[in-house]
């Protein structure tokens, strides 16, 4: 891979061949070198169990090599065909309510189904197969975004003996899960039934359940699941063509598979950038950083984003002049080595036909979206290939657990209203407003590199991790901890101790109680001076000191003055304990105080001006990005070569930044 990959899913089958020379004129024009096929062709590939049809993907394949395009090449297993569902009715989901689907919509396949399985194997060797010898094949695109869940009869069978080989014994599972309770001493395996809302689930709500030990490992579960159909198509690729990297597009902060498990198994990560809407910079940010931590650490793929709007949403803007741009250069900036989008014509019927698209219905090359991505094509020439090997270079990491994340949303008590993702972006968010690099890791990955670890919600962790966190703050580092956390074993079995649970030396407290109210009610957080810093909600640690300092106290209820955040010092390193869901104002405030207590400097810039910085032996590639919608200063900290102007630039300077753009200093 010598340049950024330019380009995006390419969906030729669903327009007349007469459009496809105009199309490759187009991607001429734009300068796009790359494109993903194949993805929902599984249907005109195959027509009957026997009958097999390749020559509508041999023209696409044969006309993009003449062309010099580099191929993603998909597997085609994301939508099934009518006559399999037809045909093998185990091949669609069951679903959460106990509903059996019919055939519809996609990425609808029962991931334990043996006749998916079955048809799918076949499909991807015939497809590995044929186009083995395309030199233009730069990676493979396995099925697309998996997801979902099911509750089938087949995967019910695989679940029992999914669980049998994680507990060997039907006597461990009951002890770990503490069946005592409630009477749910099971006697066989075969007792074992899906966690939904036929069984311990309350009312339609997946997050509720009455059984969290059952839910979390139905949970690993269906991930893993996925992750075999994955595996299973990865096999057989790999067997006929080694040397071509393999991936399937991930869709950022999705609850439902444990990405970490994932990014081991891939070759390349790669991930959909859909946010929610136009204020997403730092969550934005976020997701590219955790797609990176999936990754260990290494460049990850851009391999779909809208060039203007979705269509999936009650309301859909339209990317503002620039937008599409900057954010594609968001991507590069925190690690992505591709710019690509969904897609590259416009769909002309069903639930996409007015999903955003660089071409079209119209197919004309002066609309405003065809032209921004024409600039931006070009501008990426600019790049040498030593950008690709540049990467990020964090001191501080966010642990994001999956585990945690899953087990602090459905545990009953002391809140339902913990939104996992929506306070991962709240801290993080303390760091993109002040431009400190961060990685997002998982708690097995090597904590030493770092200078500061946020830990936050991190509720369920094996004792086996009380070491690993206590060496790590032992030995100088710097640790901030949240309530909920060290709670439960992985089996969300409570310690048998005080809170909070295996990190009760590492932040020097003992919590006996912990409050939870309604969303709008809000206590004060104090100084011991009593001026106000901000606010806190929904659970409230009421925290004794049993050898750390108080920093901030509750300035209300019945612990009014009792300590909400505290430091602990813990042999050469500080453990700081944040005992309520903070607002931003304390977070600020607390955040200013531990980084300037790690040493950690930061980049002062204006609101929503983002700074980024790529590194590669002696070289930078600082990235200054306006988020805001009109035009802003900051003074260079840097000296170089803005790459996308040419304009030299020396520390000092001012950078005056128009709406929606950036500099790329090259120092
Ligand atoms: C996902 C899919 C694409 C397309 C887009 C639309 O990312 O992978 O096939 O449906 O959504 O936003």
């Amino acid at each position: 891979m010598g340049k950024i990959f330019f380009g995006g899913d390419y969906n030729p089958q669903q327009w007349p061949e007469s459009v496809w020379n105009d199309d490759m004129v187009l991607f001429e024009e734009a300068n796009i070198d790359t494109v993903t096929v194949g993805v929902f062709m599984w249907g005109r590939l195959q027509s009957d169990e026997y009958t097999y049809d390749f020559s509508m993907l041999d023209r696409i394949m044969k006309r993009l090599k003449n062309e010099n395009k580099n191929v993603i090449l998909a597997t085609a297993t994301a939508a099934h065909p009518a006559w399999l569902a037809r045909k093998y009715p185990d091949v669609t989901r069951v679903d959460f309510l106990g509903r059996k689907h019919t055939f519809g919509q996609r990425h609808n396949s029962n991931p334990n189904s043996k006749n998916y399985q079955h048809y799918a194997k076949i499909l991807v060797r015939k497809i590995a197969d044929r186009y083995k010898d395309y030199e233009n094949i730069v990676a493979w695109h396995i099925n697309n975004e998996y997801g979902g869940f099911d509750y089938s009869e087949e995967s019910l069978i695989e679940f029992r003996l999914w669980l049998k080989k994680k507990y060997q014994s039907i006597e461990l599972l009951n002890e770990k899960w503490n069946t005592d309770f409630w009477s749910h001493n099971y006697y066989s395996w075969d007792d074992i039934v899906f966690p939904n809302a036929l069984s311990e689930h309350y009312g339609d709500n997946p997050n509720i359940t009455a059984y969290q030990s059952l839910t979390l490992d139905y949970m690993r579960f269906n991930s893993d699941s996925l992750l075999n159909n994955f595996l299973m198509e990865k096999e057989i690729i790999k067997e006929i063509t080694p040397h071509i990297p393999v991936t399937t597009n991930l869709m950022g902060m999705y609850k439902p598979l444990d990405y970490f498990k994932w990014g081991k198994e891939m070759d390349i990560v790669s991930w959909d950038n859909y946010p929610p809407n136009m204020q997403s910079q730092s969550r934005m940010a976020l997701t590219h950083d955790l797609m990176r931590g999936i990754n260990g650490g290494k460049q990850f793929w851009l391999m779909e984003q809208t060039p203007s709007m979705t269509a999936c949403r009650g309301s859909n803007p339209v990317k503002p002049p620039g937008v599409m741009r900057l954010w594609s250069y968001q991507a590069l900036a925190h690690g992505s080595n591709t710019v690509l989008f969904f897609q590259m014509r416009q769909n002309r019927n069903q639930s996409e036909k007015y999903h955003g698209a660089i071409i079209d219905h119209s197919g004309r090359n002066d609309t405003r979206t065809f032209k921004e991505v024409v600039k931006l094509g070009h501008e990426l020439e600019k790049f040498e290939p030593t950008f690709l090997k540049s990467n990020k270079d964090s001191k501080v990491a966010i642990i994001f657990d999956w585990d945690s994340w899953w087990a602090v949303e459905m545990s009953d008590g002391p809140t339902r209203y913990l939104d996992y993702q929506q306070e991962m972006v709240k801290i993080y968010n303390q760091f993109f407003e002040r431009n400190i690099s961060i990685d997002v890791i998982s708690k097995d990955d090597n904590f030493s590199k770092y200078e500061l670890i946020i830990a936050p919600y991190l509720h369920m962790v094996p004792q086996t991790y009380q070491e690993k966190f206590e060496k790590y703050v032992e030995s100088g580092g710097n640790l901030v901890l949240t309530c909920l956390s060290g709670i439960v074993d992985e089996y969300d079995n409570a310690y048998m101790d005080i809170k909070p649970g295996i990190f009760k030396n590492l932040a020097g407290i003992r919590i006996d109680e912990t409050d939870s109210q309604e969303l709008d009610i809000v206590n004060r957080i104090i100084t011991n001076d009593n001026q106000d810093i901000g606010q806190c909600s929904m659970i409230f640690d009421i925290i004794q000191l049993d050898g750390a300092m108080p920093i901030y106290y509750y300035g209300d209820n019945f612990y009014k003055n009792t300590p909400v955040v505290t430091k602990n010092k813990y042999q050469d390193g500080f453990c700081w304990y944040v005992g309520s869901v903070l607002d931003d104002f304390t977070w600020d405030a607390t955040m200013t105080m531990v980084l300037k207590e790690c040493n950690i400097s930061h980049i002062e810039t204006p609101k929503n001006v983002e700074v980024s910085i790529r590194y590669f032996e002696e070289n930078s590639w600082v990235f200054v990005m306006n988020h805001n919608q009109y035009e802003t200063e900051i003074v260079s900290l840097w000296t170089g070569v803005d790459i996308l102007s040419g304009r030299t630039f020396k520390k000092g300077d001012v950078l005056k930044i128009k709406a929606s753009d950036l500099v790329i200093i090259k120092e």
